[in-house]
């Protein structure tokens, strides 16, 4: 039997064809999905090709760089520049922000390569990134976008071959990767209602530096859902985006080791928290940070913010926002 089905560049040229909008959206699309193609390439002989390892540097965050954290990065630079859309972006990897096009329409924020502890073993990675569109009446301002202003916002799971990408007001979409690398059969993700399949995922080894009404929530609710942690925020969203729950990774606040507390929390907000959170919201979930504040509000100060993270089901995120604005 033929295989051909629905590509997500047909599926995203009806959408914009659908909604009156411009080609843009289409190219710079066009620019992630040939990125996100050739690091899943990278990725899949990474082990035969020696690029598992580290560089020897360290990140901006301070973090050991890996050799693959800079080819996806590169890579993904490479074809936003070429796009020709993209005023500036914000890399995980980089500093500073990145200038492209001056008269690009887009800032792009991205992680080119999210759960680096599974790189060594090949195991389920991301590729993260959210968009938003510049002030296209009168001067642009350049600020740093809040999520509730992205207009996309998704994630490959590579190198399972997996996408997942929310458009404003219009859904959340899944996609598979193909014999041909192209990303086919959009299926709507909407967070189920019924707890039966729900999972919370969280690192179990950091519940004691949790601030304690989070901790004791965790406590009596674990035993009613099922534990998952694949160490991976895209990864580790994934199965909550398919089976409803929560992924939480709160504020660090009791470390035995006081250096590592992060009352701020871990992830990062613009191109982790925030890409998280617009998804949760067009799959109709919410997303939260250590002071309950919907992430979307939060502006970004700093490119490389960081953010404590409740992201789900509506009802667990409420629930737990009731036990962070308490505490
Ligand atoms: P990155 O590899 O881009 O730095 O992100 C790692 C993040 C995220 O993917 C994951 O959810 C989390 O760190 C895992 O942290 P722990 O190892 O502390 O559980
Ligand atoms: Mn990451
Ligand atoms: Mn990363």
């Amino acid at each position: 039997m033929v295989n051909c089905e629905q590509t997500f560049m047909d599926f995203l040229l009806q959408h914009q064809e659908k909604h009156n909008r411009t080609y843009h959206f289409l190219i710079l699309m066009n620019s992630v999905l040939n990125a996100a193609r050739r690091i899943q390439h990278y990725y899949l002989t990474g082990a035969l090709r020696g690029l598992l390892g580290r560089t020897g540097t360290t990140n901006v965050q301070g973090e050991p760089v890996l050799q693959l954290d800079k080819i996806a990065n590169e890579i993904t630079r490479h074809y936003l520049r070429a796009s020709g859309r993209v005023i500036h972006a914000v890399s995980e990897e980089e500093k500073r922000i990145i200038p492209m096009n001056p008269e690009g329409r887009y800032f792009f924020y991205y992680d080119p390569m999210d759960g680096s502890s599974n790189v060594p073993h090949n195991l389920p990675i991301g590729f993260m990134f959210g968009t938003a569109k510049r002030n296209l009446d009168g001067p642009e301002d350049n600020h740093l976008r809040a999520g509730r202003e992205y207009i996309a916002a998704g994630m490959f799971v590579i190198p399972t071959g997996t996408f997942t990408l929310a458009l404003r007001d219009a859904g959340c979409w899944r996609f598979h990767i193909d014999e041909t690398m192209s990303f086919v059969r959009p299926t709507r993700v909407v967070l189920p209602d019924s707890p039966g399949t729900w999972e919370l995922s969280f690192n179990s080894a950091n519940r004691d530096t949790w601030a304690p009404g989070v901790r004791q929530w965790v406590v009596d609710h674990e035993q009613r859902y099922a534990f998952r942690y694949l160490g991976a925020l895209a990864a580790d969203f994934h199965r909550v985006l398919t089976n409803g729950g929560m992924f939480l990774y709160p504020a660090i606040l009791n470390h035995p080791d006081p250096k590592k507390n992060r009352p701020r929390g871990k992830l990062r907000l613009m191109y982790e928290g925030s890409v998280v959170a617009f998804m949760c919201r067009e799959a109709g979930g919410r997303a939260i940070d250590e002071t309950g504040t919907p992430i979307l509000d939060v502006l970004p100060l700093d490119p490389h913010q960081r953010t404590a993270l409740y992201a789900g089901s509506a009802a667990l995120v409420d629930e737990i926002a009731t036990v962070l604005r308490g505490s």
